[in-house]
């Protein structure tokens, strides 16, 4: 089902008593809260609008959120898609002392298509990776995200130090793979979820020599934790830290 859609059916069945609706889920939380709020806000007009809407839109109106305007604009690059990325930055410490700092060495996570909704519902988009943060992933690698069942659009994990989104799934879903570098970063907003050392920087990313699909460029935004602690100190030589963050993709 689709995301906009269960959520209504829900929200409607159970009068916007939705909280125990999501219990097996996860417990119900301030990000939960601020979700459905965001959500319920759309569901006063035209439910069959509403449900269109989930499922179909025009990515060309996607606009990446205010804070991103510190970053290298898109320029004349075409949104293609927005996907909500969950898993974990990794790091390794040379000892386990304050003495050394973490050195930043990936990331993995997967990545579900919120393209729509980040068209239709840019009040909701931004809200999704504190959601996503919260849950633990689904066990099937391919499984939708929930509460909302996002379908898994890829993966995004480095080879050789380079980051990879990897839009191809299955035989009949290939929608191309985006090889990057970074190009520029800033801190999060101050109003970032922390999580437990903070919300890792927004990016720009460039696509290099090996993508296809024709995708240009990737911003990384809406981070929710990731960060490395200060220092090393108690820490394993490797480690990770969770995160969720949304991925604007762009194609020339
Ligand atoms: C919800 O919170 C309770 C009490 O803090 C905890 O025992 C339980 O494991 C939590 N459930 C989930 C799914 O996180
Ligand atoms: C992303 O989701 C939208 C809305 O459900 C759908 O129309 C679109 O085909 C999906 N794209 C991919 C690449 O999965
Ligand atoms: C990051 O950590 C995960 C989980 O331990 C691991 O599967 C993945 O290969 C690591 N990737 C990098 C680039 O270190």
């Amino acid at each position: 089902m689709r995301p906009i859609l269960y959520l209504t059916s829900c929200l409607v069945a159970t009068s916007l008593a939705a909280p125990t609706f999501f219990d097996d889920a996860y417990n119900y939380s301030d990000e939960m809260a601020e979700f459905l709020g965001k959500v319920s806000q759309h569901i006063h007009g035209d439910v069959k609008d509403l449900l269109h809407k989930a499922t179909t839109c025009d990515p060309s109106s996607i606009a990446l959120p205010s804070h991103a305007s510190g970053l290298p604009p898109p320029d004349d690059q075409k949104p293609a898609y927005v996907a909500v990325g969950r898993g974990t930055q990794n790091y390794t410490c040379t000892d386990s002392t304050s003495n050394s700092k973490p050195e930043a060495v990936g990331a993995v996570a997967r990545l579900y298509n919120a393209t729509c909704i980040a068209a239709n519902y840019p009040d909701v988009i931004h809200t999704l990776p504190g959601l996503a943060y919260k849950l633990t992933l689904p066990p099937g690698d391919a499984d939708p995200l929930p509460p909302a069942n996002i379908d898994l659009l890829g993966h995004h994990f480095f080879e050789s130090k380079v980051p990879i989104f990897d839009l191809d799934t299955t035989t009949s879903r290939k929608f191309g793979v985006a090889r990057t570098k970074k190009v520029s970063d800033i801190d999060a907003p101050s109003d970032a979820i922390q999580g437990e050392n903070g919300a890792v920087a927004w990016l720009y990313l460039e696509t290099v020599d090996g993508t296809v699909g024709g995708y240009s460029g990737v911003y990384r935004v809406d981070t929710v934790g990731g960060a490395a602690p200060k220092t090393c100190e108690g820490m394993e030589s490797s480690f990770t830290v969770q995160y969720a963050a949304n991925y604007y993709i762009y194609k020339s």
